[in-house]
């Protein structure tokens, strides 16, 4: 382990059971390491403190890594297609249990219905590994920048396995109409994220 963790993070992942658990249920299979190098450059494209929104957010343990990865305080806020996912997110979010909800991206549209309608940080990752992001991805993402509060920012992942590949994905959404400004790679990596601030 690279970081310096709570003694209550310490906790919760020292159970070999509980931290496998928490690994699959946000759909990972290496260990805490191999998640550790993938995810937590992300951390870096968090500049304040504030409500973060992990669209796709499984079981909500990337927004509990953030919270320790991050230098900033982030109030962590999620959806998923999966029922379950989320059932065990509010688990792992006693106090922030209302703060998660089972929401389909293609109803994002809705999300106040179920939780705020504005965060100062959205998040979303999507696998574009066998197609390239096309006209209709360009739409969502622009569409996602609705979400984002005046000052925040809309970060989206690529998580392909070959940088080269994520970079033409990234490239392809900017003709396609998406507003993608700043790339941050993942040094330790071949996946990375950009950063849109939002005015
Ligand atoms: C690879 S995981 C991402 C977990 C976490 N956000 C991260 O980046 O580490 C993708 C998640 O997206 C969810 N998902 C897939 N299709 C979705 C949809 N149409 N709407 C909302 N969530 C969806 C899956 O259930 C899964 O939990």
């Amino acid at each position: 382990m690279k970081h310096k963790y709570s003694q209550e993070f310490r906790t919760l992942i020292s159970s070999g059971d509980s931290l496998h658990d928490l690994l699959t249920n946000s759909s990972f299979s290496g260990t805490f390491e191999a998640w550790e190098q993938r995810k937590a450059f992300i951390a870096n494209a968090i500049d304040k403190s504030g409500t973060f929104l992990d669209i796709g957010s499984g079981n909500g343990f990337l927004l509990r890594c953030l919270q320790e990865w991050a230098d900033y305080d982030i109030t962590p806020y999620g959806i998923d297609i999966n029922e379950e996912y989320i059932r065990k997110a509010k688990e792992l979010f006693p106090n922030q249990a209302d703060n998660f909800a089972a929401v389909n991206i293609r109803e994002i549209s809705r999300i106040g219905e179920y939780l705020p309608d504005v965060y100062d940080f959205v998040y979303f990752s999507a696998d574009w590994s066998q197609t390239e992001p096309n006209e209709t991805d360009a739409r969502l993402i622009k569409s996602l920048e609705q979400l984002v509060a005046s000052g925040g920012r809309l970060i989206i992942g690529f998580y392909g396995d070959d940088v080269a590949v994520n970079q033409q994905n990234v490239n392809a959404l900017v003709s396609a109409g998406a507003r993608l400004d700043q790339t941050l790679y993942n040094p330790e990596g071949t996946n990375l994220v950009t950063v849109t601030g939002v005015e």
